[in-house]
């Protein structure tokens, strides 16, 4: 049965050891693509439908209220085939020490009963935070294998560590 990689990722401005920079496309988003390519799996980007602050500080801001209020914000589509696949790659970056919200919103769509998940996240230091237990929590009778956390200063070399962990 078919295989599908699920992220969020955001590109714009963010914090790389030390400095802010923009980028055209965010960590996440990379290791998806490696994913995609090691293993042929179809994919998915979770959009916003209202996107976070360019700017770093403002989006940490506007996360981290998110977060605090429990919200669901809204994303711009969801998979119609989902029954589809048996393994679900689901990739985020830590956020305030889990998942961002519009993955929860995401997840809490569908029905992951019976279906192998399998987490990846890119962080700055907190590798999965809580949101291995909180994809238990919301994704009642999956089944969620280990998953791959990857500092954003390890995106280059990644490569390896995807190939070895799919
Ligand atoms: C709103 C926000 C909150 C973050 N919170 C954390 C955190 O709590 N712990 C951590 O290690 N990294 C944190 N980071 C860093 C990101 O997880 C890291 O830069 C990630 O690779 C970004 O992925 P992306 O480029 O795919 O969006 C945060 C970044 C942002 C923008």
């Amino acid at each position: 049965m078919a295989e599908l990689v699920v992220y969020f990722s955001r590109a714009d401005e963010n914090y790389f050891g030390g400095d802010i920079r923009s980028v055209g496309v965010g960590n996440t988003e990379k290791i998806a693509s490696m994913i995609e390519e090691v293993t042929g799996a179809d994919s998915f980007k979770i959009e916003p439908s209202n996107p976070y602050s360019q700017n770093y500080y403002e989006c940490v801001e506007e996360a981290k209220a998110d977060l605090q209020n429990d919200a669901r914000p809204d994303i711009k589509g969801y998979l119609d085939n989902i029954e589809d696949y048996n393994t679900v790659y689901i990739g985020y970056p830590n956020y305030c020490g889990t998942m961002p919200m519009h993955v929860f919103t995401f997840l809490e769509h569908y029905n992951f009963s019976g279906k192998n998940i399998k987490p990846f996240c890119t962080h700055e230091g907190d590798g999965f935070g809580q949101s291995v237990d909180d994809i238990k929590r919301i994704c009642p009778g999956a089944v969620v294998e280990r998953g791959l956390a990857i500092k954003g200063d390890a995106i280059g070399t990644a490569k390896k560590a995807i190939e070895n962990w799919v």
